[in-house]
């Protein structure tokens, strides 16, 4: 089957074989992915209309006890420079992306950043500070029992990209401490105890392959999380990977379109990496099927120590309080800016 039968098929199906969505994949081209970008944008718009959800992302720390291959505050870069927010900046900058407008707050950092009685108690405040927002963490792996304490404290999603679904990539991302196998019972647990769950992966990580990609697709078709974050890879300095190549926009494009095609309703968001690496990448994602952007709510101060990969966009229109740029942005192609906590809606 050619690739635009197969992307038939999976728009009427949301399903292909293993090696349908490695023949998908191994399809892309910039006429292939034009196709897919026109049908995922018609079923974003059959299920969202032209809205776009906005989540107001704050860096919450860059302390990792974690050592991924790929990533700038990996434990060992002695060259990155730490930091932690405490409670009240966390609360300061929700108050600020409140006033934005936001009504998601998306907490990210390293894993074992904060000690979990901070996190709960700065959970606590922001849930009864802002009864009408969503409050999603991102900090990595952890016990079943301090997701549940920080559910019952009052967030509601949790994102963690699954990274890559095959085993074998998995282990040659991440040191041997890490395996794909806890990571997906997180996500079970997550999803188990009630949270709305994101998963993602990078597109071209080292050593990735259409074969990993097309196991990626068919987790994301399995697993169906509410949620899920593709960005392209980018080299961060004074890491294992700081010359491989970076990934590229348009593959990512195609692949943004293709999880819309699998996944009608998921939450799809046009990432910071698509917008580093080009100047109208995140338009060209909400074309593509995505319907999300996550602007920086960050102290400003802090902004550039989360640096994750190098050049990470964190002014213009990314910020979140350039908010008005974004949206017009988004307007002059046709999409609109919500203010709205933005769940999925599984209606349709
Ligand atoms: N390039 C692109 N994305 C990266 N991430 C980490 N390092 C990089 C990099 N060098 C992504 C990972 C992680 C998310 C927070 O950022 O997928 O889950």
């Amino acid at each position: 089957m050619g690739a635009r039968e197969l992307l038939e098929r999976l728009s009427s199906e949301h399903s292909l074989p293993l090696e349908g969505y490695r023949e998908l994949v191994e399809g892309f081209s910039p006429e292939t992915a034009a196709a897919a970008a026109v049908m995922a944008d018609g079923v974003r718009r059959s299920v969202y209309g032209t809205d776009v959800y906005i989540r107001g992302l704050i860096e919450i720390g860059n302390i990792c006890r974690n050592d991924c291959l790929y990533c700038g505050i990996r434990r060992s870069n002695g060259s990155a420079e730490r930091y932690r927010l405490t409670k009240d900046e966390i609360l300061s900058c929700a108050r600020e992306g409140h006033a934005l407008g936001f009504r998601t707050f998306v907490l990210q950092g390293g894993e074992g950043v904060f000690p979990l009685q901070d996190l709960i108690d700065t959970v606590s405040d922001l849930r009864k500070s802002f009864p009408d927002s969503a409050i999603t963490l991102s900090l990595g792996e952890m016990e079943r029992s301090d997701y549940e304490a920080l559910f019952r404290a009052g967030a509601n999603r949790y994102l963690m990209r699954h990274e890559t679904a095959d085993t074998e990539h998995y282990g040659r991302l991440h040191p041997s401490s890490m395996s794909f196998s806890h990571r997906i019972d997180c996500l079970r647990t997550l999803r188990d105890i009630g949270y709305q769950v994101g998963c993602g992966f990078m597109v071209g990580s080292p050593y990735q392959s259409p074969a990993t990609l097309a196991e990626d697709l068919k987790f994301i078709e399995t697993f169906s999380p509410d949620m899920c974050g593709i960005g392209p890879f980018i080299p961060a300095s004074n890491t294992p990977f700081s010359s491989f190549p970076a990934g590229s926009v348009d593959l990512t494009l195609y692949l943004l379109s293709i999880i819309r095609l699998i996944k009608p309703n998921i939450l799809l968001p046009a990432t910071t990496a698509l917008g580093t690496l080009e100047k109208d990448g995140r338009e060209r994602g909400i074309m593509a099927g995505a319907n999300v952007v996550m602007p920086n709510l960050s102290p400003f101060g802090q902004r550039r120590k989360y640096a994750i990969y190098d050049n990470k966009l964190s002014g213009g229109a990314e910020a979140a309080e350039n908010l008005q740029m974004l949206s017009s942005g988004l307007q002059s192609i046709g999409y609109c800016v919500v203010s709205a906590r933005g769940d999925i809606r599984k209606t349709i």
